[in-house]
């Protein structure tokens, strides 16, 4: 069976699962709670000079039946003072001395940075977590994203940091910059030992359109807060990939942005997290989503053969390439499986309208579609609108021919150079003709 024991930049930890510093982590009860249930480790709410919050402070964007695929807050750091979570978080420590647990600090000067460190050790923190990510109210104190949009500033405050620390100090970074790994090499230049992304982007989560407020409301007036949840997964997986895929940084990640499952898990430690982090999963569904994370990574580990987490960090980083690298050559079509389509004609709007115009409809009196084959660049918006699984699949093309990427291309000077290059890709792909069109809107 697989091991899922991790060290992490010198943490150890029973399992790469752990809770991301949010409303989960803000007492020693909740942390205390879910490393009963299984949970490797938490990282506290993050600590500071205590915050006054308001009410309300979450809304959520529901997509179909699910409810909060996107999530944000407006909330601040804890509001609770320091003394009382170190107090709890060297209880946690007592009972669960094998569960990391790490303190998330956001202050402001060199001496504060330097108490908050020395307290947090004290008190028995296995790391540390610097919060350079909020996007929303302690930023505007000078923290928290001011920090981590600024790399100079982030540089010098991790700086500031390692002067006193003894523990692992994991840099938080925020999403909202232009490139995360110039805030991840800044980190790096400050003497960090990981990094963790991402916290939350900024944002307005929608507007109350009777009252004409953005959500949440707070007696009538809104502002913009941080973005979370299964809706910003894709930008933090790539967020993690660029960074773990930087030769200029080689720090331990942890990936942290909308998982909700060993899957998305599994996605993120593929691309290069050796911990993954959640916060709205289980603020959605409680600790015990740990079980499911726990045996579906062990499951999959297993069917791989992955003896060790370890093993798995940024399998996927190789077959990861910048665009210019892909084969051109490779072509795939479309294919409809005649017996599992239910005639719904969602594929033929999409391609009809969307896409290629490579879907006929109306053969033989039949409500099933079929390709035309010559038209169907392989774009695969067919079988992403198609409601039946595995009713429209995407086949190689037997006209295949050798690798020859973009770079290749231009190496060898066959890339189109005047804007009525013969050699443009869409020359071979066949367009209704204007008249034909205006015959067929009549
Ligand atoms: C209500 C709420 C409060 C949060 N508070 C903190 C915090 O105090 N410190 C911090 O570093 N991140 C905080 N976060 C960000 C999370 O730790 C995490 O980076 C982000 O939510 C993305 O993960 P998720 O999609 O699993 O929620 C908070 C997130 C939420 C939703
Ligand atoms: S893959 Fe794209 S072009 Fe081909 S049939 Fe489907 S939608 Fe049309
Ligand atoms: S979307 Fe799928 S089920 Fe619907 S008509 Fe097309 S192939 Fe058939």
């Amino acid at each position: 069976m697989a091991d899922l024991k991790i060290n992490f930049a010198g943490i150890k930890s029973p399992n790469p699962f752990w809770l991301a510093s949010g409303p989960p982590t803000n007492s020693g009860y909740q942390i205390m709670k879910a490393f009963d249930a299984g949970w490797g480790g938490a990282v506290w709410k993050t600590m500071g000079l205590p915050v006054v919050n308001s009410s309300s402070r979450y809304a959520g964007i529901d997509f179909g039946d699910t409810r909060m695929m996107g999530f944000s807050n407006i909330e601040l750091i804890s509001d609770r003072p320091l003394s009382h979570n170190l107090k709890e978080l060297e209880e946690v420590k007592k009972y669960f001395p094998e569960n990391p647990v790490i303190a998330s600090l956001m202050v402001d000067t060199r001496e504060e940075w330097h108490r908050v460190v020395k307290d947090a050790e004290n008190a028995g923190a296995d790391g540390l977590e610097l919060n350079f990510g909020c996007p929303h109210g302690m930023c505007e104190r000078g923290m928290g994203s001011a920090v981590g949009q600024e790399p100079d500033v982030l540089k010098l405050i991790v700086s500031w940091v390692m002067e006193v620390a003894t523990k692992p100090v994991i840099v938080k970074l925020t999403p909202n910059v232009t490139d995360i790994t110039d805030s991840a090499i800044a980190a790096k230049e400050g003497g960090g030992n990981a990094i963790s992304l991402i916290n939350t982007f900024q944002s307005i989560m929608g507007v109350d359109i009777d009252n004409f407020t953005p959500y949440p409301v707070v007696d009538g007036k809104g502002t913009n807060g941080g973005y979370c949840g299964p809706a910003v997964k894709p930008i933090a997986l790539n967020m993690v990939r660029n960074c773990a895929q930087s030769p200029y940084i080689g720090l331990p990640v942890s990936g942290i942005g909308g998982v909700s499952n060993w899957r998305d898990a599994v996605e993120f430690i593929l691309m290069g997290a050796s911990t993954v982090q959640v916060c709205t999963a289980v603020m959605h569904y409680g600790f015990g989503i740990i079980r499911r994370l726990t045996s579906g990574l062990s499951d999959y580990m297993d069917s791989k053969g992955f003896a060790n987490v370890s093993d798995m960090v940024g399998k996927a980083l190789k077959n990861t390439v910048a665009w210019e690298d892909l084969n051109l050559n490779y072509n795939v079509i479309a294919e409809i499986d005649n017996k599992k389509c239910i005639g719904c004609m969602l594929c033929y709007a999409a391609c009809e309208d969307g896409a290629h115009q490579a879907i006929g409809i109306g053969s033989n009196g039949s409500r099933v579609p079929f390709i035309i084959e010559e038209n169907c660049v392989g774009c695969n918006l067919c079988s992403l609108v198609c409601p039946v699984e595995g009713c429209i699949t995407m086949v190689e093309s037997k006209s295949n021919t050798g690798f020859e990427s973009w770079k290749d291309r231009t190496a060898s000077g066959n890339i189109p150079k005047t804007f009525d290059d013969p050699l443009a890709g869409g020359l071979s792909h066949r367009v209704t003709e204007i008249e034909k069109a205006l015959r067929k809107m009549k």
